[in-house]
């Protein structure tokens, strides 16, 4: 259980709650959903067993491990690409937690009518002083639980708040399905329209599912590392990838169709451009409600609600942190305090500037031109590189190292440990089997997130 709670608070996060949505609004709604959850289950499934059990095989960091399996050769270099991106990925995370926790205090404050407010978002994300309050707060929060080491702690409210946080979005979702417009919204979240399919929305749905899953720089090897030999990889994992994708759907059942019933002429699309998407929609949701129970009351769930996500995204960057901190400590012999603490730092240098990325600073928000010719914030190229290409590009070359180096054959044997029934089953076949597919799918993915995203060549 201890496992299981862990790699699921570490999935469940902001790119569940603020993410998916976002990127379903982008790419045009329900085919985006559909691509999704089929690279969820057949993509990036067998990139969460082999994760775990390369992490569980060698109880090492990502470095180390890939150093014990295959000695000598420069597969260590995979680790050390995440490790990086792990530091990149959380200099942006932590300013968006930072948000949602200013969102939190502000609503806890009275603010909630101001938040809802036109232009309120560009506001609240142009004033660096505030946010570099908040995000430096959540610094602190995961600093001290990475080296206090009080994951017990963290695992007991993970089991509470989880379900909490599942239980408060369907109440949401009731509310907001009943409200006009609303099933117009529904069925853009719901009704496929292929025709929508393009290069940007497979790329975007793999990227996503990558990110939401923690795959690709080998957090799942760190907490596999943790994993007894007694437990069961393949159910672990499975349960795992069935939390996450059930969280991330309901936060775009709720926001999707909250979208729509904000009034004609809001066009999804435009609204989830920027980061702002649920920062926009769910102060109106709540000012809505507060029609119904009362100004209070409203500010009450408004703020319940942004603390339940600050938690989901503290269990995430835990592992964001994790993962870095964990390769100092191992391959470099310095301790964990110290190791936990030099991170955070360059974490928290780097992230000033996605801080300023949006508004408050000219020159970090428009950082540096694609080859394509268009100008991007840091936070955008900062994302762009390190979740939208590079985690895609992690799962490819773990993949193929599991295929090529390490061997099926030893991938079947780790799982098999903990669940015996596993070998000589049609399950051992099926992911011995496209274990060597995945390497094909998301190179080609790849490319095509390239060639589209930095230099607007589209394929199809
Ligand atoms: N999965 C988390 C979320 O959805 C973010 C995250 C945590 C992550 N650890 C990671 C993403 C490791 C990529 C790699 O919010």
């Amino acid at each position: 259980m201890g496992f299981i709670l862990a790699a699921a608070g570490s999935a469940v996060g902001l790119g569940n709650i603020w993410g998916f949505p976002t990127y379903t609004a982008r790419n045009g709604g329900a085919a985006f959903v559909i691509i999704y959850l089929v690279l969820v289950f057949l993509v990036c499934l067998p990139v969460v067993l082999l994760e775990i059990a390369i992490g569980r095989r060698t109880q090492r960091n990502p470095v180390g491990a890939l150093k014990m399996l295959s000695p000598g050769t420069a597969w260590n270099l995979v680790g050390k690409m995440g490790v990086f991106c792990g530091i990149m990925i959380l200099s942006f995370y932590i300013v968006i937690a930072g948000w949602v926790f200013g969102y939190f205090l502000e609503s806890v404050t009275g603010g909630l009518e101001r938040l809802a407010s036109e232009g309120e978002f560009g506001r609240f994300v142009g004033s660096p002083w505030k946010n570099l309050l908040y995000m430096g707060a959540f610094m602190v929060a995961t600093l001290a639980i990475v080296v206090g080491g009080i994951k017990g702690g963290i695992e007991k409210w993970a089991r509470i708040l989880m379900p909490t946080l599942l239980v408060m979005l369907f109440a949401l979702i009731v509310y907001v399905l009943t409200r006009e417009h609303a099933l117009a919204g529904l069925r853009f979240y719901l009704v496929p329209d292929f025709s929508k399919l393009t290069a940007q929305v497979l790329n975007s749905a793999l990227s996503q599912a990558f990110f939401s899953l923690s795959l690709g720089m080998g957090a799942l090897i760190t907490y596999g590392s943790y994993m007894s030999k007694k437990e069961n990889i393949l159910s672990s994992g499975f349960i795992v990838a069935l939390v996450d994708s059930a969280i991330a759907f309901s936060a775009g059942l709720l926001i999707i169709p909250a979208i729509f019933t904000l009034g004609p002429g809001v066009e999804a699309g435009d609204l989830a451009q920027g980061p702002g998407l649920i920062f926009v929609v769910l102060p109106q949701v709540f000012m809505n409600l507060a029609g119904q129970v009362g100004y209070t009351f409203a500010s009450f769930l408004a703020s319940f609600f942004f603390l339940l996500i600050c938690f989901a995204a503290l269990t995430s960057t835990i592992s964001l942190l994790e993962v870095p901190t964990a390769y100092v400590v191992d391959e470099k012999g310095i301790r964990r305090k110290k190791a936990a603490l030099i991170t955070a730092g360059i974490v928290t240098l780097v992230g000033l500037g996605s801080l300023l990325s949006n508004g408050a600073s000219h020159f970090f928000t428009n950082f540096l031109p694609y080859p394509s010719g268009q100008w991007q914030g840091f936070m955008t190229i900062t994302g762009d590189i390190f979740f939208e290409t590079l985690l895609p590009v992690g799962g490819c070359l773990l993949s193929t190292f599991t295929a090529f180096i390490w061997k099926t054959g030893n991938f079947s044997k780790e799982i098999t440990r903990g669940f015996p029934e596993y070998a000589g089953s049609k399950l051992e076949k099926w992911f011995s089997g496209i274990v060597y597919v995945v390497p094909f799918v998301t190179f080609f993915i790849f490319i095509n997130t390239v060639l589209q995203k930095y230099f607007n060549i589209q394929l199809f």
